[in-house]
């Protein structure tokens, strides 16, 4: 698949210090699993502990790999399709999983993707879409999620919480980006979002955070990285000086969703090698 023969920077980083009872006993469901960031970061839960739900709209083989690898930990998983826009899809997943697994308590809402084109060539199709999957998908997911975390309320031996939801925005929630207006409104949507529910529902015990990547190397920055200039064009705007790894993305999903993070609460956690800090003024203004 496309994703497969990129390599990781982070070959050999410490993957095996993330404690494997971290997640034990808890149910994640991460939607878009079977590629990219969603990939990495089921596996990460799953490595923490976690029984995983891969989902997945398309490529459905690449979701049942991920599955083979999770289960490879000794925990439990499985590969759901929905498509994360369609209100019934996401009803169907939720319900099947209360079956399956028993319950849910770690979201990512992470399904997402882009149809970029300038704004008066931008079609009302390509504006919807983007709109539909990474902003109604992560409202869907999250709403579903919710009702069982309210039904079953905290469970002790299991999370502080009653229920995490972790969003998957991008520092496009922030940072205005010309030619992908659907995409950029997109994410500072699921900002406000994410702000609003975790307002709403901390109360409840219910966490809602959300991870803002900045450029992750996945198929759907590809031709951002893969040549030489592209590279070096992308790397003036990140201060760390390296393209992130999906795993980056994954390790900080696992930290939000533990109960070392019981306190986080509505926060943004931006993971971007410093793409956020305005690299063009550290020799300019
Ligand atoms: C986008 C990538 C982009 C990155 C940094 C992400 O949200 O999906 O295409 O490379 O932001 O600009």
């Amino acid at each position: 698949m496309e994703g497969q023969d990129i390599v990781s920077s982070t070959e050999g980083a410490p993957r095996d210090v993330i404690p494997a009872h971290l997640l034990r006993g808890q149910k994640a469901l991460v939607t878009g699993a079977n590629s990219g960031i969603g990939r990495a970061t089921a596996v990460a839960l799953g490595r923490a502990g976690a029984d995983v739900v891969v989902n997945y709209v398309a490529g459905g083989d690449e979701a049942e790999k991920v599955v083979e690898e999770i289960t490879g930990f000794g925990v439990r998983a499985a590969a759901y399709e929905a498509d994360v826009s369609d209100e019934q899809q996401v009803v169907a997943m939720m319900d099947r999983m209360v079956q399956e697994f028993g319950t849910i308590d770690i979201l990512v809402a992470n399904a997402g993707l882009q149809r970029d084109a300038p704004f008066t060539e931008m079609t009302l199709a390509q504006w919807q879409k983007v709109l539909d999957v990474n902003l109604t998908g992560q409202f869907l997911c999250a709403r579903e999620a919710t009702k069982e975390f309210l039904r079953r309320g905290v469970v002790p031996e299991v999370s502080r919480a009653a229920g995490k939801i972790i969003c998957m925005s991008s520092v496009h929630q922030i940072i205005p980006w010309a030619g992908h207006v659907n995409y950029a409104s997109s994410k500072g949507g699921v900002q406000m979002m994410m702000e609003t529910l975790a307002q709403e529902l901390a109360p409840k015990k219910i966490r809602v955070n959300a991870i803002a990547p900045g450029a992750i190397r996945t198929p759907i920055n590809r031709s951002a990285w893969d040549t030489p200039e592209a590279l070096e064009d992308l790397l003036r705007l990140i201060p760390y000086d390296r393209v992130g790894d999906p795993e980056d993305i994954g390790y900080a999903a696992v930290g939000l969703a533990s109960d070392l993070m019981d306190y986080v609460v509505g926060a943004t956690l931006y993971v971007d090698g410093g793409m956020t800090l305005f690299p063009g003024f550290a020799t300019g203004g």
